[in-house]
């Protein structure tokens, strides 16, 4: 389960990396300084492929190649080399133990600069590397952008079970930020960082990404105001085939989760991580979350009681998900958007009705909302630095 269900347990297995202070790593990491040239042994059977992709000419029989002479010559391959060590970084403190992994920051030795060490948690695991370590990984790796937290590289630690995704450091997170800050951002500000977040997930939607996990302890900022999309642990790719049984529910936590994931839905896609979006959006207003509900249940009630409880007009699919028949409407009533968010603007009230939309058909997507009227109307953008 996500974070706040509190579920998870630290793993168990450490490295001497996280448990001491800074030491030389045990001898039997492979160290780059150490490393041995390589010696220029010719492969026995290797075969000789020249380098310039002159016309194949096809070897005599007897001396038949072991693959196809139209590869191309490994000089052409992209570099793969293996992971660094984690003990190329000089472990500082350790920042959070979040469910998928801890954190910790630290100093890169030869460059200096101050990074974060998510170290994934793979102990538990018995059947080889773990898919969603992967998804993480490949996720990070395919949104690159200048609202996602920056990856480096992923490092090696002890064991095959210590593997480190190594991030640019991030000063806030912005579930810290709206519990220490005297005052709400101004409706300036919030716009600025809400253009940011839907670049973000629009950037990623567009690189087949589903987030899954939009909360604003998974949104990062630095002391410029910019606004990095982390923790991709619950990322996947979509437009893959849905696999029998269709994609977890388990995914968003409880409080960011939209109404389709809550009644049931096997198959669901962007429109997810925009009911997200549109929570962070009105946390942002509030300086605190939107539906702090305890289970799924109060969660519904908490939905049908802002937005209105849904109408075959509102929301045409919902009776048929699975969880409908199981949930007894309260009686119709308007909406309570406009009493709840008074200071919002008309443009402001439109993209965040727009973004709590009960239909996922219906529901903005991350482009449109980029060119909601909301962000070319005043106040426009201002932020002033963190310090
Ligand atoms: N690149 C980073 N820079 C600074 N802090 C980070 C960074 N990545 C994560 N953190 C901190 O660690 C916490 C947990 O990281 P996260 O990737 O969200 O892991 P989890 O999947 O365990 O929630 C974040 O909420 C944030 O406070
Ligand atoms: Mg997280």
């Amino acid at each position: 389960m996500p974070a706040e269900s509190g579920s998870s347990t630290p793993s168990k297995k450490r490295s001497k990396w996280e448990d001491e202070d800074e030491e030389d790593p045990p001898s039997y990491i492979p160290q780059p300084k150490r490393r041995a040239k390589p010696k220029s042994i010719k492969p026995v059977d290797e075969p000789r492929i020249a380098e310039s992709p002159a016309p194949p000419q096809l070897p005599p029989v007897s001396q038949k190649l072991s693959h196809s002479v139209y590869v191309p010559p490994r000089t052409l391959h992209p570099p793969i080399q293996p992971s660094r060590s984690v003990y190329s970084y000089e472990r500082l403190n350790q920042i959070e133990e979040g469910s998928y992994g801890v954190v910790f920051r630290a100093r890169d030795k030869q460059t200096g600069d101050i990074v974060a060490l998510k170290k994934l948690k793979l102990d538990e695991e018995k059947n080889g590397f773990p898919i969603t370590a992967l998804r993480e990984i490949y996720a990070l790796m395919s949104c690159r952008h200048e609202n996602v937290v920056g990856v480096r590289e992923v490092v090696v630690g002890d064991t095959l079970t210590q593997v480190f995704v190594v991030m640019d450091f991030i000063e806030h997170d912005l579930k810290s930020l709206l519990t220490v800050m005297p005052a709400p951002f101004l409706q300036s500000e919030i716009k600025t960082l809400m253009l940011q977040l839907l670049s973000a997930v629009n950037h990623c939607h567009q690189n087949w990404i589903l987030h899954r996990d939009l909360k604003t302890s998974n949104l990062l900022m630095n002391n410029r105001g910019t606004i990095k999309v982390a923790d991709f642990g619950l990322a996947r790719r979509f437009g893959d085939p849905v696999g029998v049984g269709g994609m977890t529910q388990l995914v968003v936590t409880l409080w960011y989760r939209a109404p389709e994931i809550l009644l049931g839905a096997t198959t669901y896609s962007t429109a997810i991580d925009l009911w997200s979006v549109g929570c962070i959006f009105a946390e942002l207003l509030l300086k605190e979350p939107l539906f702090q509900a305890h289970g799924e249940l109060e969660l519904l009630s908490m939905i049908f009681k802002l937005l209105g409880p849904p109408t075959n007009h509102s929301w045409p699919g919902y009776s048929s998900l699975p969880l409908a028949k199981t949930i007894s409407l309260p009686s119709p009533q308007p909406h309570q958007f406009r009493q709840k968010f008074s200071y919002l603007s008309s443009a402001g009230l439109d993209l965040l009705m727009a973004l709590l939309t009960y239909d996922p058909e219906r529901r903005i997507t991350a482009e449109d909302a980029l060119d909601h009227p909301y962000f070319s109307s005043d106040p426009l953008f201002f932020l002033h630095e963190l310090r």
